[in-house]
């Protein structure tokens, strides 16, 4: 199925065969994908335009996987809204789109087989949504396999995801460069994400204090002559979140290696740098959000 005017059109493939072919007759060009659940804001879109930039082809998938939802969340309540997520795509000249019918397209009645990164259920995300990074390696693996992109692209608010993702391409050589997109931000610092819809005006004024505790830690990091501690990073944070009274609860606060997600004991001026990452509640809103501190940076951004 086509979609869209007579100069640009987005080719729509509801089963694995119709796009397989679709992939075939385009021969060796390069693919940028663009893996999504839908609810598409312009997060994803500058995903797109990322991809745009560097490859020939750009597809993009929508698939709520269910796989990745804990018995505690509501995978009937995401939102899905297919037809403005089409329309999204087709303006920003998406060339394909891979929407599976249905679960029974992208999941056999019993798999015997799934990709388990085992480290993972121990970071914090990983402690806080238990069945997340598993369903997640498992679906992206799946769905490599099937648009075998040369280039996907992926939002670094959701570091560990990528980090994630990164090191299953690595260390089961998937043929694919993974590009870390940095986060976009309101010009107040929060970082764009459709949660934010939930945050009540008052909250959503003071909501970019999680950017503004991140980027203290930061400077904290960056100003240190010498080596500081895990501790003394995590304080600084929390320092800044306790000023702001709508914080009702801090999950965590997270300062780990780019490589793996593992806690740092320490923070040196010439060592690996660190992700510091944290997740809050305000009211009854979670938000997350990272930077990247010094060499973490080049190891996310680069796709090689
Ligand atoms: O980031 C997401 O939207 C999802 O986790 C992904 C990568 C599409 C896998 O379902």
């Amino acid at each position: 199925m086509r979609l869209g005017s007579t100069t640009r059109c987005l080719h729509i493939c509801r089963s694995i065969e119709e796009f397989r072919k679709y992939r075939k007759a385009l021969g060796v060009k390069t693919l940028g994908f663009v893996p999504t659940m839908g609810a598409l804001h312009d997060g994803h879109i500058s995903l797109v335009k990322k991809a745009k930039e560097e490859c020939d082809i750009v597809a993009a998938s929508i698939f709520v996987n269910p796989t990745q939802f804990g018995p505690h969340e509501d995978l009937d309540k995401y939102p899905r809204t297919l037809e403005r997520d089409l329309h999204m795509l087709t303006l920003a000249q998406v060339d394909c789109v891979f929407v599976p019918d249905d679960n029974k397209v992208m999941y056999d009645d019993k798999p015997l087989v799934r990709v388990e990164p085992p480290a993972f259920s121990a970071i914090f995300e990983g402690v806080a949504r238990p069945d997340f990074f598993r369903g997640v390696a498992t679906i992206v693996c799946k769905l490599f396999n099937i648009i075998t992109p040369t280039h996907a692209y992926f939002g670094q608010k959701d570091i560990s995801q990528c980090i994630l993702i990164k090191r299953m391409v690595h260390d089961l050589n998937f043929p694919i460069h993974i590009r870390v997109c940095e986060t976009l931000r309101a010009t107040d610092g929060l970082a764009l994400s459709s949660r934010n819809a939930y945050l009540m005006a008052h909250e959503r004024e003071r909501a970019s204090i999680l950017y503004k505790a991140l980027n203290a830690s930061k400077i904290y990091i960056e100003n240190a002559k010498s080596e500081v501690t895990r501790q003394a990073i995590i304080q600084e944070c929390e320092r800044v979140l306790r000023s702001e009274e709508l914080v009702t609860h801090i999950e965590y606060i997270s300062v780990a290696s780019s490589w793996d997600m593992v806690e740092l004991d320490s923070i040196g001026p010439h060592g690996q740098g660190c992700v510091i990452s944290s997740a809050l509640h305000i009211g009854s809103v979670r938000l997350i959000d990272n930077l990247l501190v010094g060499r973490a940076a080049d190891l996310i951004y680069d796709s090689t």
